[in-house]
């Protein structure tokens, strides 16, 4: 069958990346999680102090930006690629509630949109990919042969989160994380540049009621359609 490249897009916390690894697995295609890029920046900002609890000096990271480098590894033994920045594993460092809040602050801004939707699709140039984000199918891959488009509801969302987040061992509670979703959802859809938005030919899947092995059947099913 021949190799085609499939976007998902969605609220924050809605099984994208799940099922987008359970897709790539299954089809032998490379997946990217592109919400680890714009995660690895924000680390990187935090890190630098450019963003802190009093503000955020835009220009200043603008201006650094070249110094970032994001690299996807694949790790064997999970069967996945982890963040590196700089050189450095990130992995566990930009899943944290800090980095949560302040990422979608950093995906406003243009210049870094520009670089990562760069190095996103010269990932996909040569197709067999599965990316997930929140622009895939209308920014970064208009042309995508499959684009999918999940949702969920809020509070399913944040205990989905919650969850994971607890089972890490982070010390959050229930009503932090649904605030944290509510407000990314926020931003994100009421940014000027590339806000989250169902693309016209996207297909949307809300997996609410749905079991992982459902979702993943139902989205099969349409790549089956389309390869
Ligand atoms: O997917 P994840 O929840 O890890 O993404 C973190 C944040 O990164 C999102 O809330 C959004 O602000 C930003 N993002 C984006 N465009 C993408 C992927 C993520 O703006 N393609």
């Amino acid at each position: 069958t021949n190799k085609i490249t499939i976007a998902i897009d969605g609220f924050s916390s809605t099984g994208k990346s799940t099922l987008a690894k359970q897709l790539a697995q299954h089809l032998g295609y490379v997946y990217v999680d592109t919400g680890a890029m714009y995660r690895a920046v924000t680390y990187y900002a935090m890190q630098k102090e450019y963003i802190t609890s009093a503000g955020f000096d835009v220009a200043a990271l603008v201006n650094d930006l070249p110094n970032i480098s994001l690299q996807f590894q694949f790790n064997q033994a999970l069967g996945f690629a982890e963040m590196y920045l700089n050189g450095v594993l990130v992995e566990k460092e930009i899943r944290t509630i800090e980095v949560s809040n302040f990422v979608s602050k950093i995906a406003e801004v243009s210049e870094v949109r520009a670089k990562l939707v760069e190095q996103q699709k010269e990932m996909g140039k040569n197709k067999g990919i599965v990316m997930d984000g929140r622009d895939i199918g209308t920014v970064v891959f208009p042309d995508a042969e499959l684009k999918v488009f999940m949702t969920a509801s809020a509070t399913t969302r944040a205990q989905r989160r919650f969850d994971e987040l607890v089972a890490k061992g982070d010390a959050v509670t229930y009503e932090e994380v649904l605030k944290n979703v509510e407000e990314r959802d926020y931003i994100d859809t009421h940014r000027d540049d590339s806000p989250l938005v169902m693309a016209y030919d996207a297909i949307a899947v809300d997996n609410s009621a749905l079991t992982r092995e459902q979702q993943f059947a139902v989205v099969l099913d349409l790549v089956a359609q389309r390869t």
